[in-house]
């Protein structure tokens, strides 16, 4: 092996060169982006993480470094020395930072050959993800990684200089623990040790930053990494990053306002920009009512509205017989659609069934009258009183869907989405913040027939509520709170319950026995008996704060090395089998996968 590198330093970036070290010697060292052979005169365009610069080989200049540049590819890497020249006016390009020169070469060395990139490292580029996925490394040079990910540091910066501030204290906490409830399925790691049992990598830390409170750390934070084993999204991942903090003596202003600074900081910095809390606030009944959802995009107005009570004593069944089986009827207005075609509308319908939705009802309103399937079942009255709820005018395009209150939200909560892209109602430059808050304690999951946590079992119920917490449970308020930003949940937290008495009453309404629940959770019931100090705190998605920021479509865009939507690694193969000897090792038979069988 030879050190090609040899004595040969860098001494610049490509984008520190300017007409201001004309004639001056340099040394660079990057990446062959371009290279152009102009009949006689080789230009290359070398690329760093700062930039591109053009350097040229000249043969009247120097013969030898001119033909061993006849060598040179794409990606390629080159360390080359030679005297910064201003180019000639007709020569000059001002969409460039180096623009004005260029580099002549005096010494070339190839540092490493390269094969031919699969695709080229600029940032429009149509490739299938999974090709650029398996060439991470490749598509990482791209300028739009490198600036992401340098935006994902300086917002991790950001958070810990403001947290650091704040007298919060950095601690670490461990992945091989026990499971953590937040909702998703664990990702298990089989002891060897101790054969047959597993930990669980932990869903958030939400335990043990508790259990730091206790042990008296008073103010904690920790950017950390999660695993949860759920269906993936644009913005799920299975492992994807959190900033955890935690704070002993707060109630829920304390915590939201030091979150708001936080973000505010991170904003500053990153963006350069000034964003002004406190944020507004809206509680979770009045988001569902009005955006249909609990993470509402502000950016744009477009309010669901319900009709069940116009519609309830209507001629059209399919409403009337909704409303009267305990569900609701509610409507969106997409105004001045009426010119949507028929298309369009099938693919809206096609839309909301994803949600279940059973149909979607419309009426355009013409000046002439109302064109509509649904129009005939309705009196004059019943169409007067719609038209006033809905604020419908000329020109608009009313959607509707009955069903059970979940299914209406959901299906016309995230319409509205849709249609607020397609009617290009969206301020793509705008961040709009919101606190949801007053969630409700428990759902009721219908599968397993019992009653689940909406946030986790550690989240304190509000005061006036908890005496319903065994005769009443979905009548629970929780003193939880969710952060949206434009429509993205990028965080979540909650004061948590710090008395054993009450997080055992929270078991049992959970519907775990003593045993069950002492199992599970024994350490943290001692825990709370010991002094634990009144707490709460909040955990954002740095992904998700991240690709916001960056304006980018999917969390996938701004980690690294991200996981496929079918939670497999593209680069490393991940996961693959196991052998048999590791397998026996930690004693485990795989039972045959049902693809295998016969
Ligand atoms: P929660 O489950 O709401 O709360 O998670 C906090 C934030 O983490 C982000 N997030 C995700 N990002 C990417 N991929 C995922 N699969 C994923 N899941 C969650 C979201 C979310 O708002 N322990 C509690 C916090 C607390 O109570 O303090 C918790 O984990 O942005
Ligand atoms: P139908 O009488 O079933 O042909 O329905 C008339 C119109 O009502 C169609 O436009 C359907 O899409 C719509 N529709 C049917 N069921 C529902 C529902 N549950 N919610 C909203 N619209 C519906």
């Amino acid at each position: 092996m030879t050190d090609l590198l040899g004595d040969m330093r860098r001494t610049h970036n490509c984008t520190d060169l300017g007409t201001a070290l004309v004639g001056e010697e340099v040394t660079l060292m990057g990446w062959v982006q371009t290279r152009r052979d102009h009949g006689g005169v080789i230009f290359v365009d070398l690329r760093d993480r700062s930039g591109i610069a053009q350097v040229v080989f000249s043969p009247e200049e120097n013969t030898e470094v001119h033909d061993k540049a006849h060598a040179v590819r794409s990606e390629f890497v080159l360390g080359i020395r030679g005297t910064v020249a201003a180019r000639p006016d007709d020569m000059i390009n001002d969409k460039m930072i180096t623009g004005a020169i260029e580099i002549s070469v005096n010494e070339l060395r190839i540092l490493n050959r390269a094969t031919t990139p699969p695709f080229l490292v600029e940032d429009d580029i149509e490739v299938g993800e999974n090709i650029r996925l398996k060439n991470r490394h490749i598509d990482l040079r791209r300028p739009k990684y490198q600036k992401t990910m340098l935006n994902r540091h300086k917002t991790a910066q950001a958070i810990r200089s403001f947290l650091n501030d704040q007298a919060f204290i950095d601690i670490e906490t461990p992945f091989l623990t026990k499971s953590t409830p937040e909702g998703a399925r664990d990702y298990l790691v089989p002891s060897r040790v101790n054969q047959g049992q597993f930990f669980a990598l932990p869903q958030s830390p939400q335990l043990f930053k508790q259990l730091l409170m206790i042990g008296g750390f008073e103010r904690y934070y920790q950017i950390v990494k999660c695993f949860r084993d759920e269906d993936l999204r644009a913005d799920r991942q299975p492992e994807f990053t959190q900033i955890d903090m935690e704070m002993s003596f707060v109630g829920e202003e304390d915590i939201m306002g030091i979150a708001e600074g936080m973000v505010a900081n991170v904003f500053k910095e990153v963006l350069g920009k000034d964003i002004a809390p406190p944020f507004e606030r809206l509680l979770y009944s009045d988001a569902m009512d009005r955006y249909g959802l609990d993470k509402p995009d502000l950016r744009f107005d477009m309010q669901l509205k319900d009709v069940s009570t116009i519609v309830e004593t209507s001629g059209f069944k399919v409403f009337a017989d909704v409303v009267k089986k305990g569900g609701m009827v509610k409507a969106v207005n997409a105004k001045g659609c009426m010119d949507f075609s028929r298309k369009d509308i099938d693919g809206f319908t096609k839309f909301v069934a994803i949600y279940r939705a059973k149909g979607l009802a419309w009426i355009k309103v013409r000046e002439e009258g109302w064109q509509s399937p649904i129009a005939k079942f309705f009196t004059d009255d019943e169409k007067k009183a719609l038209s006033e709820r809905i604020g419908m005018e000329v020109g608009d395009l009313i959607f509707f869907v009955a069903d059970q209150p979940k299914v209406v939200n959901e299906a016309l909560g995230n319409l509205r989405n849709h249609l607020a892209e397609k009617m290009d109602l969206i301020n793509k430059d705008e961040f709009r913040f919101v606190w949801v808050t007053h969630f409700p304690l428990f759902e009721y999951d219908e599968t397993a027939k019992r009653y689940q946590s909406l946030h986790h079992p550690f989240t304190a119920p509000l005061e006036e509520d908890y005496q319903y917490i065994e005769t009443d449970p979905l009548k629970l308020r929780s003193r939880a709170y969710d952060l949206v930003l434009n429509g993205c949940e990028i965080g979540g937290g909650s004061i948590r319950i710090h008395q054993r008495a009450v997080q055992e009453r929270m078991f049992k309404a959970l519907g775990m026995d003593r045993e069950e629940y002492e199992e599970k959770f024994g350490f943290l019931l001692n825990a709370l008996e010991s002094g634990a100090p009144p707490h709460g705190g909040i955990a954002f998605g740095l992904d998700r704060l991240v690709m916001i920021l960056c304006g980018m479509p999917s969390i996938r865009d701004v980690i690294a090395f991200p996981k496929t939507q079918k939670a497999s690694c593209m680069l490393t193969d991940a996961p693959s089998m196991a052998t048999t000897a590791q397998l026996d090792e930690l004693a485990i038979r795989v039972k045959k996968i049902e693809s295998d069988v016969e």
